[in-house]
């Protein structure tokens, strides 16, 4: 009898689990044949239109958007509206979204941009601490909040795509975008990646438009040789692995995205064994699309396919065969009616298939069907007032918090909030611009007052009691009437993004240096506060610090690094990369020569 019983209860909970499938959702097949028929109706010119992806600042003329059916706009690093706030986004969006919805078929554009560490480009956005830091949390469930709250404010603008999250496991800390990474563990990645990507597409506004996700950059971005890359470094270098290689240490973390239904995955600048990513059909077709079973679309990096060799419309010839659907021509180098003459001419001459074009057009469409793009383009009832709101500056204070990895504590730290007096020095101490790092309001980021926020000195004086005295000196100089003993020092890296923080040596600045000997010299013990997007040389210096924290970019709630220097919260953070005594080792430097391993934190 109990065996029928459960049989009619998992009958009517099945039934209760394809009603509500199909209920909320086109049903795969209901999908494809909206995608069908559309494309039957399409002229060539129409599919290439939706191939090219155009950043919003070089429009020749905003009705080119409907003329050609453009599928795609972004808005690069500092690509913004007249005036930079929130409004002004959500009035842009809806300016271009309405002009393309003139195309002779309707068809809306996909916008996307790169809100990475929260909606970065938009003034008074939260900025959350960057993923070298959320990998120190190694808090899977808070990276879904920090995710998911970022994605909230995309789409409050209208936005319907973020580039994020970074996937890359980088090795070499000599290369910019070390910080664009939660770790040099491949398995810490696959894990945080997946609630990153589950968190971006876990919002769908009040008409039923989701946010898309992009796991980025495809693949080995992180990987490549030193001396390999732009200007002898690191960044868009070669990055030599076995396929079996590549299947054990760099697919996985993808194939997470891709079942946590990843729509859309970005080529990477980078090479693999030679051959550039952006042209390497087993890469993108073979690997990702048949292997990998990669439903969603392949989009390539900024004009990632004018460093394939050969000319401009080889290049777009092997980059579309290769497996990449939309092309991020970005009109800042190639124009884009340049580049769409040249797809529609290789396809006339044949060396780009009208199967290839139609599959690509198909991924592209199915996107913006299957996340509410053609129900409900134009976005008028988003409330604006979420972005840099109270509740997802508390979710990012809380990452800072769990962000920090203290890594020295000769017994000052947790400090009193009751001291006489205090000193904070250092050049990060009072600068947001150096909190935030990279791909903020402007794609290198900036110095001082870029956006709404809290510096680490802020924190500190929210955070003390009302006598105690805080003096502030940058170079820890002129401190003559202090009656501290102790002073927090902030020092670290200025902000740089992508290739423009490449560098051979990882030293830490002279003038950070000279700082803290000023302090020493005058008989205070130190606490040194490092911002940066990596590990750096502390080795030689340590010694003579009292006590010492990682707290890397930690965005705008400077005042969740106070959280952990007064005590309370206690540290959790623990480091996501090892620390080698000579940065320039990276992550495969032999355990002898480590100042810190992997996973190590007070
Ligand atoms: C950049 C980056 C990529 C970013 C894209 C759009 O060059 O490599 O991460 O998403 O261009 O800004």
């Amino acid at each position: 009898m109990r065996i029928i019983k459960n049989n009619i209860f998992q009958i009517i909970l099945l039934s209760i689990f394809i009603s509500c499938q199909t209920s909320n959702n086109l049903s795969e097949s209901q999908l494809n044949k909206k995608v069908d028929d559309l494309i039957e109706k399409m002229t060539l010119d129409e599919k290439v239109g939706q191939m090219t992806q155009i950043d919003q600042r070089f429009l020749d003329t905003i009705t080119d958007l409907s003329t050609y059916s453009i599928g795609s706009l972004l808005s690069g690093g500092g690509s913004h509206p007249s005036v930079n706030e929130p409004q002004a986004w959500l009035d842009m969006y809806n300016k271009y979204q309405s002009e393309t919805l003139k195309n002779r078929l309707g068809i809306p554009l996909i916008y996307g941009i790169d809100a990475v560490h929260g909606h970065n480009n938009v003034y008074g956005a939260t900025i959350f601490p960057q993923n070298i830091g959320l990998g120190a949390t190694n808090n899977p469930e808070l990276i879904f909040e920090v995710s998911k709250a970022t994605s909230l404010e995309v789409a409050a603008t209208g936005i319907d795509w973020t580039f994020s999250p970074c996937l890359s496991s980088p090795e070499d800390f000599r290369w910019g975008r070390t910080y664009e990474g939660f770790s040099s563990d491949p398995k810490i990645v696959e894990k945080l990646g997946r609630s990153a990507v589950e968190g971006y597409q876990s919002v769908v506004t009040a008409t039923g438009k989701r946010i898309v996700a992009c796991a980025k950059h495809f693949i080995g971005d992180g990987n490549t040789e030193f001396g390999t890359g732009m200007n002898g470094l690191v960044d868009r270098g070669n990055t030599i692995l076995t396929k079996q290689e590549l299947k054990e240490k760099l697919l996985p973390k993808y194939q997470a995205a891709i079942d946590a239904n990843v729509q859309t995955i970005m080529a990477s600048y980078n090479s693999w064994n030679g051959v550039k990513c952006h042209g390497s059909k087993e890469l993108l077709t073979d690997i990702l699309k048949v292997e990998m079973g990669f439903q969603g679309f392949v989009i390539s990096d900024w004009q990632g396919i004018d460093e394939i060799p050969g000319n401009y419309k080889s290049d777009i010839a092997t980059s579309i065969n290769a497996g990449i659907d939309m092309v991020m021509v970005s009109g800042q180098g190639q124009p884009y009616k340049k580049f769409m003459r040249l797809l529609k001419e290789n396809v006339e001459d044949g060396s780009i298939s009208l199967e290839r074009i139609d599959d690509a057009v198909r991924r592209i469409l199915k996107v913006k069907f299957s996340n509410g793009i053609f129900k409900s383009p134009i976005v008028d009832n988003e409330k604006l007032e979420i972005i840099g709101s109270k509740k997802h500056r508390e979710i990012a204070r809380q990452a800072v918090r769990e962000s920090i990895v203290v890594l020295k504590n000769e017994n000052v730290l947790p400090l009193s909030k009751n001291l006489k007096s205090l000193v904070v020095a250092g050049r990060g101490a009072d600068n947001l611009g150096m909190q935030c790092g990279g791909w903020t309001i402007n794609w290198q980021g900036g110095q001082g007052d870029i956006t709404v926020g809290t510096t680490i000195l802020d924190g500190i004086k929210k955070s003390v009691a009302t006598e105690t005295n805080i003096i502030y000196s940058t170079d820890g100089s002129d401190l003559e009437d202090s009656e501290s003993d102790l002073a927090v020092v902030v020092i670290g890296e200025d902000p740089y993004t992508e290739f423009f923080g490449d560098k051979d040596n990882l030293d830490l600045l002279n003038e950070d240096i000279q700082t803290i000997n000023n302090l020493k010299n005058k008989g205070y013990k130190v606490v040194v506060l490092l911002i940066s997007g990596r590990p750096l040389n502390v080795a030689n210096h340590i010694n003579d610090w009292d006590a010492f924290a990682a707290v890397w970019l930690p965005g705008t709630e400077g005042d969740g690094v106070s959280d952990i220097l007064f005590g309370d919260y206690n540290s959790s953070g623990k480091l996501p990369y090892p620390w080698p005594i000579k940065a320039e080792d990276g992550a495969n430097a032999d355990e002898r020569n480590l100042l810190y391993k992997l996973g190590f934190g007070l």
